[in-house]
């Protein structure tokens, strides 16, 4: 007997109707992953106005919760909040509208609990999983993970905030060579994937990973009027136009403030989820630049209390966000993209921080592909950003205060003029790949009262002991300020001159001004 033959048996599904007005929300479907405790998952859909409705959980043909609710609103939406949940399944979602006699039923099957977590930013996030290294390979991994379940939003932006997605390009499906090499640019995203699957084999229970994504947009475009009122950003939608035609497989990208918020972000805001990452900042290393360590934060920010609220207070108000600093785009040329990698860390250089707690990042400065096909902006080794991001997934969501997550930051920094050096003390031993003749500068005056021209000069670094480097500025009679990595592509692959000695992670860059 199939499923729909035994829940007609048991009369929940009476009539069938296709009247399209009674309906799960676009992105509740078949084979979905819902969030599991102890949070609760949310449920939402449309009907008609006046009707109830009955949700029934079901596993086989046991039922496990059942809740009934009025349609309210204009446009007539339900909502039921289900009982926290273990993860696991399969269970049945059932949904049955009662208006007047008239009985009509949805069902989605093979629903699954366990954790839910949301990908978004830009073409970094977008890259399928057939555009990346060892493609064939990671496409072949697909059958392993049936308990990761994939969903992606189409692109779709819009003037005012959307009550629900307007299009769906991958409804919810198990993993297949297929969906997760669409073609480019399109689903699924690599770095989204590979996360999941770290964390499913880790967890060992079902990952729910939903992708909305646009590639080439800003930040300013995925941020509600709140979190841009917050950084000076004016409410009223200014027309934002890029200008790099490097950037082109995003040349009809959608720029205009919260265009993006409206309608990929916030029809989700009503579903509970457990966290997210983000891959984003390349457009705005030509866009509101000086801004980026405003727009960023009050984005995470925005997005928790949006996500809290919109699932009655399920999803954590303080939920982990994970984002990828930067990778490479230009070899000796001289960009911003330094300048919103320290940005994107709102100027601590690590994360988390006082400014953005509960936060993990995956350092990508050393991951550079100068012969990409698609571009060097866009590096195609996603599973080393998307190992890095799971390593803080496990220390910042999941609690492993074990698992090490973040490459060595200098402790202090101590000037000696004396002996023309500073010692660079790192919070952690060094593994010191290469010699640092060019990666560290100081911003010099050979001035000897220091009140003249100051000017960015290289500093021959020395590892001393196991976490003090010393950099010498010989021939500066006063210098203002040290900086590390401080230039778009500052080394070659995986050969930055400082890691961690302790899982290879690389030290990220920093400025440091002195008094
Ligand atoms: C952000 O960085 C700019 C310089 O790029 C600085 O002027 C500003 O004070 C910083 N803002 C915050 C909120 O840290
Ligand atoms: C989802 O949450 C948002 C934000 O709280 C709210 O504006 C919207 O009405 C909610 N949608 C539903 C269907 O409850
Ligand atoms: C690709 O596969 C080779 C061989 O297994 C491996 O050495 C290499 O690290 C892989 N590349 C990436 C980016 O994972
Ligand atoms: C700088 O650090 C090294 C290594 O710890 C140490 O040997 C040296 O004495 C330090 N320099 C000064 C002036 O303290």
């Amino acid at each position: 007997m199939t499923v729909r033959q035994l829940l007609l048996l048991q009369g929940l599904l009476l009539f069938t109707s296709a009247d399209v007005s009674f309906r799960f929300a676009s992105y509740y479907g078949d084979h979905m992953v819902l969030q599991q405790r102890p949070a609760r998952a949310v449920v939402w859909g449309f009907g008609e106005v006046g009707a109830i409705v009955t949700v029934t959980l079901l596993r086989g043909m046991d039922t496990i919760s059942k809740m009934a609710v009025n349609v309210k609103g204009d446009v007539g939406v339900w909502k039921v909040v289900l009982d926290p949940m273990e993860y696991g399944g399969p269970y049945h979602l059932i949904a049955q509208q009662i208006l007047k006699q008239e009985i009509t039923s949805v069902h989605l099957d093979d629903v699954l609990f366990g954790d839910v977590w949301f990908c978004g930013g830009q073409s970094n996030m977008e890259m399928t999983v057939s555009q990346i290294f060892n493609a064939s390979q990671e496409l072949a991994l697909a059958a392993q993970y049936p308990y990761v379940r994939l969903f992606t939003a189409s692109l779709e932006y819009s003037d005012t905030e959307l009550l629900d997605l307007a299009k769906v390009d991958l409804p919810w499906s198990v993993p297949t060579s297929k969906n997760l090499g669409q073609g480019d640019f399109t689903y699924f995203s690599a770095v989204c994937w590979i996360f999941g699957r770290h964390l499913a084999r880790k967890l060992k229970y079902p990952i729910g990973l939903v992708e909305s994504v646009w590639g080439g947009t800003p930040v300013e475009a995925w941020s509600s009027k709140t979190a841009l009122s917050k950084c000076g950003l004016s409410d009223n939608p200014l027309r934002m136009i890029l200008r790099n035609d490097a950037f082109i497989d995003i040349s009809a990208a959608p720029c205009d403030y919260s265009v993006l918020w409206n309608a990929m972000i916030h029809p989700f805001l009503n579903m509970t989820i457990k966290g997210a990452i983000w891959y984003q900042g390349e457009a705005n290393t030509q866009l509101n630049v000086d801004l980026y360590n405003c727009t960023f934060p009050a984005l995470i920010q925005d997005w928790r209390r949006s996500f809290h609220e919109g699932s009655l207070g399920q999803t954590d108000s303080n939920f982990p966000f994970g984002f990828v600093q930067l990778s490479t785009y230009l070899k000796n040329k001289q960009d911003n993209f330094p300048v919103i990698r320290w940005h994107q860390t709102a100027d601590y250089g690590y994360v988390p921080n006082p400014k953005m707690p509960n936060t993990f990042m995956a350092v990508a400065m050393d991951l550079g592909d100068e012969t990409c096909p698609y571009g060097s902006i866009h590096p195609r080794d996603k599973q080393t950003v998307a190992y890095r991001l799971y390593l803080g997934a496990q220390a910042i969501a999941y609690g492993d205060r074990r698992v090490h997550y973040q490459g060595p930051f200098p402790d202090r920094i101590d000037v000696y003029y004396t002996y023309s050096y500073m010692n660079i003390t790192y919070n952690q031993e060094l593994l010191i790949t290469h010699t640092c003749d060019n990666i560290f500068e100081v911003f010099c005056s050979a001035d000897m009262n220091g009140e003249g021209q100051y000017t960015w000069i290289p500093a021959p670094a020395e590892l001393q002991s196991s976490k003090v480097v010393t950099v010498s500025f010989k021939g500066c009679s006063h210098i203002s300020a040290v900086r590390y990595a401080w230039s778009d592509w500052p080394c070659e692959y995986k050969q930055c001159p400082i890691y961690s000695a302790n899982q290879r992670l690389p030290a990220p860059l920093f400025i440091k001004y002195f008094k």
